[in-house]
């Protein structure tokens, strides 16, 4: 209850009109007593192409005195060569992540009643990724020498840290400790990445010593993928590295009924910081200002950061009133973005 202050950062492309839906719902859903006060951030790509500015210091200072972010999309259409890849993405959106320490990027994949999964029999699908948010190959640590030439050398070195992969194993296991079937599955590449992978191994066997409860299970992340198209139903709680856990969650929502319906927080379990909430997707270029975005992505975003914030019976108004507009949703039938965010929006208003 009281004020909550939220950071809102549209960004580009759908962005904009995918975190319109999820705040008109968010202002819906407030609580008895709870306000949101929203503060809008212009941040991304017009502001870089217009100033060269991508996440100034004094804006993160500012955005650090909030209780919450809310994100829409950051970057601009692969190719695009008056916006170099990796501005936004590793400027913006990784500076966020990284300088919030949000070490918890929780990707849940559930395939909701009603909703048609590309999978002939796929089965409960309920499932949720904790991809590791600070570490992996998304540091920064690498280089490139004699660029442009035949001798050119890139390298991304991946980053693997046992404070953090224990603390994100650790978060993992107490959520597999809190879901009925009680499994947690460490997907790697303990055969080839060896040094990574041998961390990630011990410390998933350590901290499971705490969780005596709860089933480890290990998949290597080619044969995650033919389990996620076979029997996705057999996961419950997937701990994984940064880029692994990117990739294997595109494919969680493809199968669970498409990305226009994958939520995620970027989350700091200790509370030292905001935690940051945004759908999957990106800004995707291809069908920005058209109003033909599926805001169910954001808005089912907003409700983990309801739950976060302390709320979770107004969380879970939220996704029931997506629930009921997925099932009654006409196959063939299509919506303008504002027009899902006012049904779900009427829904949670009662
Ligand atoms: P994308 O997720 O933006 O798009 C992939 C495909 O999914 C496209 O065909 C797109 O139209 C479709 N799609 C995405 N969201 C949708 C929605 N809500 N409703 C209906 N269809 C939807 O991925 P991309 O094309 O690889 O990336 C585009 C840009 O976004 C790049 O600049 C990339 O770096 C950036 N990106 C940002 C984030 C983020 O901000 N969190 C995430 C992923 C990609
Ligand atoms: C995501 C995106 C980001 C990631 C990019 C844009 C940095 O793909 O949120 O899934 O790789 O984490
Ligand atoms: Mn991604």
């Amino acid at each position: 209850t009281g004020t909550v202050k939220l950071a809102v950062v549209p960004g580009d492309g759908i962005g904009p009109e995918v975190t319109a839906e999820a705040l008109k719902v968010l202002e819906a859903a407030a609580p008895t007593g709870a306000r949101f006060e929203p503060t809008r951030y212009d941040l991304g790509a017009e502001r870089y192409l217009a100033t060269g500015e991508v996440l100034p210091d004094s804006v993160l200072e500012e955005v650090r005195g909030h209780d919450a972010i809310l994100l829409g999309a950051v970057g601009g259409k692969p190719g695009d060569p008056s916006l170099p890849p990796g501005i936004l993405e590793r400027g913006l959106l990784l500076r966020l992540r990284f300088e919030l320490d949000h070490y918890v990027n929780l990707r849940p994949s559930r395939l909701f009643p009603g909703v048609t999964s590309p999978l002939a029999d796929p089965g409960e699908v309920d499932f949720v990724v904790v991809r590791e948010g600070t570490e992996g190959p998304y540091t920064g640590n690498g280089g490139a020498l004699r660029v442009g030439t035949p001798a050119e050398v890139a390298t991304e070195v991946s980053v693997n840290t046992a404070y953090g992969v224990e603390r994100v194993v650790r978060d993992a296991f107490a959520r597999a400790q809190r879901r009925p079937r009680k499994k947690l599955t460490l997907v790697h590449k303990t055969n080839v990445l060896v040094h990574a992978g041998a961390v990630w191994w011990r410390l998933v066997q350590e901290v499971a010593q705490e969780f005596p409860e709860v089933t480890v299970d290990y998949v290597h992340v080619d044969a995650a993928m033919i389990f996620l198209v076979t029997d996705p139903a057999r996961f419950d709680v997937v701990v994984t590295d940064n880029l692994f856990g990117d990739i294997v969650t595109d494919l969680a929502a493809a199968v669970t009924g498409g990305i226009g319906l994958a939520a995620s927080g970027n989350v700091n379990p200790d509370r030292t910081t905001p935690s940051m909430f945004e759908p999957v997707h990106g800004s995707a270029p291809d069908i920005a200002g058209q109003q033909v975005a599926d805001p169910t992505a954001a808005i089912l975003s907003a409700a983990l950061l309801l739950d976060h914030l302390g709320h979770p019976e107004a969380a879970a108004r939220v996704e029931a009133a997506v629930l009921a507009d997925l099932a009654a949703r006409t196959p063939g039938a299509t919506r303008r973005t504002s027009e899902v965010g006012d049904a779900v929006a009427a829904r949670v208003t009662g």
